[in-house]
């Protein structure tokens, strides 16, 4: 059965148009085009002249965004595909350079509230978290296949979870009565290990939650996947063009940070954000998606 999906809001809507400051005609990329958020505030400003290429791995995602930019005046080309393959995409559509890239990583609020897709803790599904089902291994596969020592590397390369080893046990010893298929059993376990009643807030955030991120991020190979994208993103960006990138947590936001470092010391990128822009008070009371966001901005300086 389908649910309902969730809306999501854009985070950041302001900064996003304030920094990568879209100009009528520009040719704009949203490698993670979701629900069309920030691919429409894009394409309003670069209007009837503009291009917009919208990426993304899901298949639901683009028929949302698809919906939603039919309103908007600029051509709109969107391709199902991971960002990591941003340059055969452009090169495939005769594309020599952009003026905006965005990347706002993660999953969607639509994504997170659809109990099926396995993605959150706290409503009950199949423990899948691929946000391409075309991809072969789900989270469910890597938890009942990996050895105790794979599985605790995995959690703790992805969330820096101090207690990997403890719950990678817990979870080998669990799979041995019997598989490991849902959320809510990955959380049992989990809390069990933690010896923490889920329900009880003795911390701000849920017992699991870097399991899950961990478990997440693996399945969708996301840290590589960011790494292509920064690799790629300068040859592609015309001289003067923006690359804005939102990012989640702290892993992603230091590759960011050391990739926009990297480019400043080779002269190819002047960095428009001296510190991560983050929500003020009022988005974040409206918006919770956007207390951990962080946004980072570059503009291309020099040719290859
Ligand atoms: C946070 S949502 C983006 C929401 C969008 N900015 C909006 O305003 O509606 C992230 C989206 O990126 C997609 N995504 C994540 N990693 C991706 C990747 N490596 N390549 C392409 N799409 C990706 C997800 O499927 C999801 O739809």
């Amino acid at each position: 059965m389908i649910e309902p999906l969730a809306e999501h809001t854009p985070v950041l809507p302001e900064e996003v148009v304030r920094l990568l400051a879209p100009q009528p005609g520009e040719v704009v990329v949203d490698a993670t085009v979701g629900a069309g958020g920030h691919a429409c505030l894009l394409a309003d400003a670069i209007g009837a002249g503009g291009v917009l290429y919208g990426l993304d791995v899901d298949s639901e995602a683009l028929e949302i965004a698809a919906g939603r930019l039919a309103q908007c005046a600029c051509r709109v080309s969107l391709h199902r595909c991971n960002f990591a393959g941003l340059g055969l995409i452009l090169r495939e559509s005769g594309v020599l350079g952009v003026d905006i890239i965005l990347a706002d990583l993660g999953v969607s609020s639509m994504q997170l509230a659809n109990r099926q897709r396995g993605f959150s803790f706290s409503s009950e599904g199949l423990l899948d978290m691929r946000m391409d089902d075309r991809l072969e291994t789900r989270a469910c596969d890597l938890v009942n296949s990996l050895s105790e020592q794979q599985l605790a590397d995995v959690i703790y390369k992805h969330s820096q979870e101090r207690f990997s080893r403890r719950i990678s046990k817990w979870i080998c010893s669990a799979r041995r009565e019997g598989r490991i298929t849902t959320t809510a059993q990955l959380v049992e376990v989990v809390c069990k290990a933690l010896r923490v009643n889920p329900r009880s807030r003795r911390s701000k955030i849920h017992p699991a939650t870097r399991t899950f991120q961990a478990l997440r991020i693996a399945v969708n190979d996301e840290l590589a996947a960011l790494g292509k994208l920064l690799e790629q993103a300068p040859q592609y960006l015309n001289p003067g063009g923006r690359l804005g990138i939102i990012s989640f947590h702290s892993l992603e936001d230091g590759m960011v940070k050391h990739d926009f470092r990297r480019r400043k010391d080779e002269e190819l990128y002047e960095v428009l954000t001296k510190r991560p822009v983050i929500a003020d008070q009022g988005e974040r009371v409206a918006n919770p998606r956007s207390r951990s966001a962080k946004l980072r901005v570059a503009r291309r300086i020099a040719r290859l």
